[in-house]
């Protein structure tokens, strides 16, 4: 990429979680994103970071953008990578997650990135394999580089992290971008609030340093970001909101309550958006909206963190000991 030779060495070998990292991981990762922005906004796109290393994409989840950035990144560092479509794999023919990443291992990949339907499917595969794990979001558990992503869309758009007021809002029960999120935003000591209807909070979330807030009035005000997350029906069981009508209503993000925050706050959606549920169309195409940024970001993000996790000066002897 840029002269990496000159950057830190990264401590971990994989990255599961924005729990397992310090701030000044964070910062590393964050600093080294700043330098792939520019490389993909060259013309000439292709560095040979990753030469002769090789990507697995194993995705049991739909996934646009997180799979086709990750895609991407790979490509931008020159690695050759590979897309496993669940759907036409033996996964389709009852393979366990296990034998499906031990076949996998055993064409000696470099690096594997997984999302799974269930929390701590990316730890379980870290156990088994012999190459790098990156979690591409497990569950209601973490979605690491999506954190990241939203950090270096608001450190670039504020220039800092600590001090902001972050409103993160909408369904937090199943959001792993919730939970990652605030333990990123925590470590970079900004102040985080939640909003949502007490059906979709999980109990004990205050004890992940957060102040809940009932009311969209009350959790944007003088807010430097606004957070919106999509309703998650695909998780939900049974009735969780009255109905989508009211829910917009309360806690959808429309011109009136957006007034609520600073003048200048931005506002965020790690995507996709159901318009009209969470967010009112005017906000996602407005002047405030940086939600194309964040999507420009998570390339850049997937190629710090990749290149990283593969930095060959990090004892690369130890790989498929
Ligand atoms: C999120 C996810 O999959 O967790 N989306 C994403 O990664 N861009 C959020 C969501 O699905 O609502």
């Amino acid at each position: 990429m840029t002269d990496t030779s000159s950057l830190p060495v990264y401590p971990h070998r994989h990255l599961l979680g924005i729990r397992e990292l310090s701030p000044v991981d964070i910062e590393l990762l964050l600093d080294r994103a700043d330098a792939a922005v520019a490389i993909s906004r060259r013309h000439e796109k292709k560095t040979s970071t990753l030469r002769g290393r090789t990507q697995i994409n194993l995705f049991y989840e739909a996934s646009t953008r997180t799979q086709s950035s990750f895609e991407l990144a790979g490509k931008r560092l020159g690695a050759d990578v590979m897309n496993m479509s669940v759907a036409s794999s033996s996964v389709k023919k009852g393979e366990t997650l296990i034998d499906t990443a031990m076949t996998l291992n055993a064409m000696r990949p470099d690096i594997l990135i997984i999302r799974h339907a269930s929390a701590g499917a990316a730890a379980l595969l870290a156990q088994k394999v012999g190459c790098s794990v990156v979690n591409a979001g497990d569950g209601a558990h973490e979605h690491p580089t999506q954190a990241l992503l939203d950090a270096l869309t608001i450190r670039r758009a504020k220039g800092r992290i600590a001090g902001l007021s972050v409103a993160i809002c909408g369904d937090i029960l199943h959001s792993r971008v919730a939970r990652s999120n605030i333990l990123l935003l925590n470590a970079l000591g900004a102040g985080v609030r939640v909003v949502a209807p007490s059906t979709l909070l999980p109990s004990g979330i205050a004890q992940m340093g957060v102040t809940v807030c009932p009311t969209m009035a009350e959790g944007l005000k003088g807010a430097d970001v606004v957070m919106m997350l999509r309703l998650q029906r695909e998780r939900m069981q049974g009735a969780f909101v009255p109905s989508i009508r009211e829910y917009f209503r309360y806690f959808g993000l429309d011109a009136e309550k957006l007034k609520a925050a600073k003048d200048d706050a931005l506002v965020m959606h790690p995507g996709p958006m159901n318009r009209g549920v969470e967010i009112a169309s005017e906000i996602a195409d407005g002047p405030q909206s940086v939600i194309q940024e964040q999507v420009e970001m998570g390339v850049a993000v997937r190629m710090a963190v990749m290149e990283a996790l593969l930095d060959p000066r990090r004892r690369p002897s130890e790989d498929y000991a």
